[in-house]
This record gives structure tokens, C-alpha cells and sequence, in this order.
């Protein structure tokens, strides 16, 4: 991959971002997602890449653009790449106002994204310190002990966040019980998946189930940070289980590592806040017809981390003017 591709793919971010913005708590999330994703798609068609999309919005018949296959970029003779977006991590956020909504896009050389397909995935995700020395299927308890260790922390010093769901329960209280400070979120795990590797955020661990989709784009972001993640996919019924055999998975259920999810020694991560968060500031509407983003931008091959601030003048993008 170029490395231009990296400044790129921040271009998109930042544009779904403004787009989105403008929906912040208006309660109101299939339009905040749909105004993310047209300037996302609209963004694109500048790249320099032969991308397909291989994490969407959904299946071509139910999604209208950035939908799973569809052809990203200039096309040939720029390189060909996977590329996974989520126009909009945390509809819910933006439509009620709250922390940590991004705007996310993740690039592989071709082939080395996991196909995930929609529906929920086991996470555990750390930071480099504890990279390779976790494991998905170890008990909570074991699992804050080598995280405590790796970070240099007493165990009761952790930081874990999960989402906080129903079907999180027994962990939560595992958690609670070992005496961890537990932060629960309301949504966004991939934004949760990458604050693990970045120390100004004290968190240490995110652990608990969300979307599979999610989880292969955390795995690229981490990849680039050298953090750690694992995953396994939670096929609900047949259909969801033929899926993932069709999918190439000789083992549904088993545990996919990081480079079952993102392979490679190479993959580009960008981010843009939408609302502030633990990782990004979010999008601020200034005087004089401008706006200001915040963006997070990386690369696995090089580990350069770059944070992008910019300011932007909307009569130049408009597009993106909300009616
Ligand atoms: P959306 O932005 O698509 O709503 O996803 C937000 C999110 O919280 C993800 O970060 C997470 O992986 C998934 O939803 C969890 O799904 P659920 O809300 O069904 O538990």
C-alpha cells in the first residue's frame, strides 16, 4: 500500500464525521449513519486505491452503497486493497448526544481482511504490553491477573470496559467481583478495542461480545498500535452458522486471532470523533462557516500514529450542509 493512502483515508473519516455532526441529538440514528455514509461513499471516489469493500454497510441488496463487495477508489493501476468502514460507530450516540460516536475506516492489502460476517463476535482486546499473553478462552480472574502484570498494575488498579448489555451479566459481576474498575459503555467497542493500547486512556482490557464487523476493524487499528485482540464468532442459529462455513471458517467457533482478522504485516487505520470521546474530540461547528475535526491515523507497517487536527470550511463541501 501507498503510504499516501494513510492521509487519504483520513479525507473520508473526516467527511463522514461532519456529515454525521450534524445529526448529534437530534434522536434520530438511521440519518446520522445514512448522512455519514453518502459522504464517506462520496469521498472515496478520490482515493487512490482499487478497494472493495469487505465490511459495509451490509449485503448488496440491503444496503445502497458501501455495501460488502462494492468497488472503492480510482481502480487500476492503484493497488488493490480490502477496505472496512462503519461510517457511524455508535448511531445510538450521535442520535442521543453522546460520547464516543466515530467515524472509522480500516485498509489491508487485498485478502487480508476477515470477511465477518453481521452478527456478534467474543472480543478480548489489550494493549502491547500484554500482547501475546492473553487468551480468550482463559477465566476473567486469570486473564486481570496477566493484564495487571503486563501493565505493571495491582489488579484492583485495572481498568476493564465492556458493553454494558443483558447478556454481559455474569461477566460484569466476575469483574466486580475481582475488584477491577469497571467502566461500561453504551456502545462503540471498537473505539473501547483501541483505547486499550493507548496509555493516556488508562483503559487495560475490554472483554464481552459485539459486532463481528467491529471486530475485525478494532483488529486492524490494533495491529497498527501492537496491542492484541481475539475473537470468536456467536452464530445464533443455522443460518448464521452456514454463513460463517461459507465463509471459509472450517470451525465456526473457533478462536480467531489477529492475524485470522487482520493478516498481514501491514494495515491503515483512520478515525475521526463525531462527539468527544476517549479517543478523539468530536466535531465542533465554528464561526464563519467552518467546523473542526479530530482525527487518529496509523499504519501497521511503520507504526507511525499520526493525530490530525483540521479545520474546515463547508462552503467548500457542500455536501455535506445539512438541508
Ligand atoms: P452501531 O453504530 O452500528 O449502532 O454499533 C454500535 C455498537 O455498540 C458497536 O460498537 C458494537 O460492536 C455493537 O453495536 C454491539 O451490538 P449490540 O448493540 O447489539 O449489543
Amino acid at each position: 500500500m501507498e503510504r499516501e493512502l494513510a492521509i487519504e483515508i483520513t479525507r473520508v473519516t473526516e467527511v463522514a464525521a461532519l456529515a454525521s455532526a450534524r445529526w448529534v441529538g437530534r434522536g434520530k440514528k438511521i440519518p446520522a449513519d445514512q448522512a455519514a455514509t453518502s459522504a464517506m461513499r462520496m469521498m472515496f471516489d478520490s482515493v487512490n486505491m482499487s478497494g472493495t469493500v469487505v465490511i459495509g454497510e451490509g449485503e448488496k441488496d440491503e444496503a445502497p452503497m458501501l455495501y460488502i463487495g462494492e468497488k472503492l477508489g480510482r481502480g487500476a493501476p492503484y493497488p488493490e486493497v480490502d477496505v472496512a468502514v462503519d461510517p457511524l460507530e455508535g448511531t445510538r450516540l450521535v442520535a442521543k448526544g453522546y460520547s464516543n460516536a466515530l467515524a472509522v475506516v480500516a485498509v489491508a492489502d487485498r485478502g487480508n481482511l476477515l470477511h465477518a460476517p453481521d452478527m456478534y463476535m467474543d472480543k478480548i482486546a489489550v494493549g502491547p504490553r500484554a500482547k501475546g499473553k492473553i487468551h480468550i478462552d482463559d477465566p476473567v480472574e486469570k486473564t486481570l491477573k496477566i493484564v495487571a502484570e503486563a501493565n505493571g498494575k495491582h489488579v484492583q488498579d485495572l481498568t476493564v470496559m465492556i458493553l454494558e448489555r443483558e447478556r454481559h451479566q455474569e461477566k460484569i459481576a466476575a469483574l466486580r467481583q475481582a475488584g477491577v474498575r469497571v467502566r461500561l459503555i453504551g456502545d462503540g467497542d471498537v473505539g473501547a478495542a483501541i483505547a486499550t493500547a493507548l496509555d493516556e486512556t488508562g483503559i487495560d482490557l475490554l472483554i464481552g461480545s459485539g459486532g463481528a464487523p467491529e471486530g475485525v476493524i478494532a483488529a486492524a487499528a490494533l495491529k497498527c498500535l501492537g496491542g492484541d485482540m481475539q475473537g470468536r464468532l456467536l452464530p445464533k442459529n443455522e443460518a448464521e452458522y452456514q454463513r460463517c462455513v461459507q465463509m471459509g471458517l472450517k470451525d465456526p467457533h473457533q478462536v480467531l486471532y489477529m492475524n485470522d482478522l487482520a493478516k498481514g504485516d501491514d494495515a491503515i487505520f483512520a478515525a475521526t470523533g463525531v462527539t468527544d470521546g476517549e479517543l478523539l474530540k468530536g466535531v465542533r461547528f465554528l464561526s464563519g462557516d467552518r467546523a473542526e475535526t479530530h482525527s487518529i491515523v496509523m499504519r501497521a507497517k511503520t507504526g507511525t500514529i499520526r493525530r490530525v487536527q483540521a479545520i474546515h470550511y463547508l462552503p467548500g463541501k457542500p455536501h455535506l450542509i445539512m438541508e
